[in-house]
Order: C-alpha cells, then structure tokens, then sequence
C-alpha cells in the first residue's frame, strides 16, 4: 500500500497545501471545501449565487480528484493534522460514521432539529446520523442503476433483462465490438467497484457481512456474483477491458456516445444523457440492475450532504453556506446543471423536475430499496480490502474464489483489531 499513500501525499500537496487564508483581499470571510469535479457546473452556480446574497462571505472549492475513497483520504490527512484547511465538508454517505467517530465533524442537531429533518427522505436523514446525532445536511440521495438503450433492444425485438443471464444475452445480440460494447461500468479499483459488486452480491442472496458482523464474502452466492463480473470482461467478452479503468464518468461517456448498449451507474447522468445535442438523447430507459438466478435486485444506496469540521474557525459561515446549498434553491441548481437527486421532498412534486425526469417515479422505487454499505467507522479498511481484491479478480490475477477468500480473511483480521 505504500504507492498508495505515495500518492495521497500528492494529492494532498496539489489540493491543500496552500493554507487558507480567514480572508480575502477584499476582506470577505472565506469558507473552503473540497468536492470532485464539478460536471455540470452545478456546484459553482450555488456558489455564486450565495456569494452575490450573501457579500461579506467567500466559498472557495477544491476540486479534487473524482475517486470518493481519495477524497476522504485528503479530508481525513488535514483532520488528522487538526487542520483548519477545510470548513465544510461534502461527504460520502459511508464517510460519516468514521469521521463522526473520530471527533471531526460538528453536531447539527440544535440548527437541523426533528420539524426541519422531515422535510428531507428519510433515508438520507438516517445516512446523516451516528449514535445517536445528526452530521451532515443531505444534498444527493443516490442508489445504483442500469441504464439501457431502448432502440437498440427493440430493433433487435429484445424485452429489457431482468437476471444476470438475460443481459448477457442481450448485451452479446446486439453488441458491435470495438464500436459498441454490451456492458460498461465502474471497474477501476476504488470505492465506485464495491457499490456495483455489493448490487450482483446482494442481487444474488449474499451478504458481505451480517449483523453479529460475521463476515460473508466468501460464501458461494459471493463467488457466484463475482464470477459474473469477471466473466464479462474475461470470458464472456461483453464488457470491454478497458472498464477496468473506469469510474463514473468514464462509463457515463462511452454510454453517451453510443458506444454501450447497457450502464451501471448512478441516477445523476440521465439529465446529461438526454441533453440538448447528447447522441443518446430519448433513446435511453433505466431498469433495477439485473439479479441472480431466482433472486432478486439490489441497488447500493449512495449520497452526499454537508457537514462542518470540527477545526473550522467560521462554524457561523460555514452553516449558512450549507444551509443555502442544501435549500429549495440550492438543490434544484444542482439538480437543473448536475442532474443531482434532491433529498428535499419537495422538490418531487416540483413541475420543472417532474417534466424534466419523467424517471422519477421508477427511480424512487429503486432509492427506497437501496441497501446502505455497513455502516462502520471501519468501512473504508473494509472498502480498502475489497477494492484490491475484486480488482485483482477482474484483471486476472486471481480466482474470484481465491480473490474473495483472501479478502475474507483480510476483513475479519481488520474487524477483529
Ligand atoms: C456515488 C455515491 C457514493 C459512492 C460513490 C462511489 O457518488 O453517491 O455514495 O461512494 O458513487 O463511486
């Protein structure tokens, strides 16, 4: 693991380095973050608009790198450090329980009480407590899906696939490589490949670990899914190699440019799909993603939200940025640009986005089912550990049998310091 923190180091240096500084030359007070890239623009829309409201105050963004498990690293070396880089954070659902722990973020509870959280999904309030307290404003409510392209399953006088067997099937009909590939996901080593695993686990009865914490990933169901995966890539040859490299985006581009007849992915890239000038514009649908044999599926729940360091020298600025990001205004801003899930109610109801995302109701079957990974002030060794190992599989390095009996071995050494 030592290149990985090679790299971290540098990361860390690019992003965060400079010191922040209380105020800027115009002698605003300045609240700083750091977030991924920013696709759509979303993020600097909310920004500016709350900055010409709000004139005494400056946000600065970071935009870091796109892996979620990278990003966390960099929060978590400047918390280490009791560093005031950071004000607010834009976390990761499966960050909270660790940080929460670890003494880094502020309770929300006395700004965000009871009356003011049930305007949110209730999922995603549960997504921001840890024992017992409340850490985070809820922006994004996330849960895994497939993506397909309607025309070319009608063409071909295909229903949409509902089991593991029946993609493949399709996705090898109607697949054109090296210009159109059946399947593309996110199958780069980093958190991104455990959400998509844990939905063929899941998918398939599996569990990764059970509530006695008795860990279960190599258990046959286990091997089974993973078999599936790396079949597509290695033997069955409807998933291109080239996955093995992808993230969100990376998959969200080949999909968009018609080169895949099915994604997984998350909801946030059907507004970019169907763009003005997007190839794919109307000819795509969204389905659960598909499942074993005789079971049923499953989605990841994912999800993001503001939360405040326990370091930042501004908890005052620092809540009215969140406060308006995490608005009626601020959600649909994200929404309208990033394609971003609202966790406020609401915002279902509202008729620009009903019109805009006829989906919705199919995807809000799909969040209100969404399994949340353990939520574990140990999960991101847990994550750690299976990225390595279900990437060791898909590359060919291992078995999936051998990859997930090591990685088996590797948790319950981990849960058990
Ligand atoms: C999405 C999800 C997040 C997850 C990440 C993995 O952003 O919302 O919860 O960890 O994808 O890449």
């Amino acid at each position: 693991m030592r290149w990985r923190r090679a790299v971290l180091a540098v990361f860390t240096f690019l992003f965060s380095a400079c010191s922040k500084p209380a105020v800027d030359a115009s002698g605003r007070t300045v609240v700083r973050f750091l977030a991924g890239p920013d696709v759509g623009g979303g993020q600097k829309a909310i920004i500016a608009r709350f900055e010409a409201l709000n004139p005494g105050l400056k946000v600065e963004m970071v935009e870091g790198p796109a892996a979620s498990n990278t990003r966390e690293d960099m929060y978590a070396a400047a918390f280490i450090g009791k560093e005031s880089t950071y004000d607010v954070l834009y976390m990761d659902v499966v960050w909270l329980p660790k940080f929460a722990a670890q003494g880094w973020l502020r309770p929300l509870d006395d700004r965000f009480p009871p009356q003011r959280q049930a305007e949110f999904l209730p999922g995603d309030i549960l997504g921001s407590k840890f024992a017992g307290k409340t850490y985070r404003l809820p922006v994004q409510s996330d849960g895994g899906l497939l993506y397909y392209r309607k025309d070319l399953l009608a063409a071909a006088d295909l229903a949409p696939p509902r089991t593991w067997a029946e993609l493949a099937a399709a996705a090898k009909a109607v697949q054109k490589p090296p210009e159109t590939w059946g399947l593309v996901f996110q199958g780069k080593q980093y958190e991104g490949l455990v959400c998509v695993y844990l939905e063929l686990l899941w998918g398939n009865g599996g569990e990764l670990i059970d509530e006695a914490g008795t860990v279960l990933v190599d258990s046959p169901a286990a091997v089974e899914a993973l078999t599936w995966l790396v079949d597509a890539v290695r033997k069955d040859g409807f998933a291109p190699e080239g996955v093995l490299t992808f993230q969100e985006e990376e998959a969200r581009h080949m999909f968009q440019e018609g080169k895949a007849v099915f994604m997984r992915n998350w909801p946030y890239a059907w507004n970019l799909l169907q763009a003005e000038g997007s190839p794919v514009k109307g000819k795509v649908g969204i389905l659960p993603m598909v499942h074993g044999p005789g079971k049923a599926s499953a989605a990841t729940l994912g999800g993001w939200g503001w939360g405040i360091s326990a370091f930042s020298e501004h908890p005052e600025a620092a809540w009215k940025f969140i406060e308006f990001a995490a608005s009626l205004e601020g959600q649909k801003t994200a929404y309208v640009k990033g394609g971003i899930i609202p966790t406020r109610k609401a915002l279902f109801e509202d008729p620009e986005i009903a019109a805009k995302s006829p989906h919705y109701r199919e995807l809000l079957g799909v969040l209100a089912g969404a399994r949340p990974r353990p939520m574990h002030p140990a999960w991101a060794r847990m994550s750690d550990i299976l990225q390595v190992r279900l990437s060791g599989a898909l590359s060919g390095q291992a078995s999936p049998e051998d990859a997930l009996r090591a990685a088996a071995e590797d948790m319950r050494a981990a849960l058990a310091r």
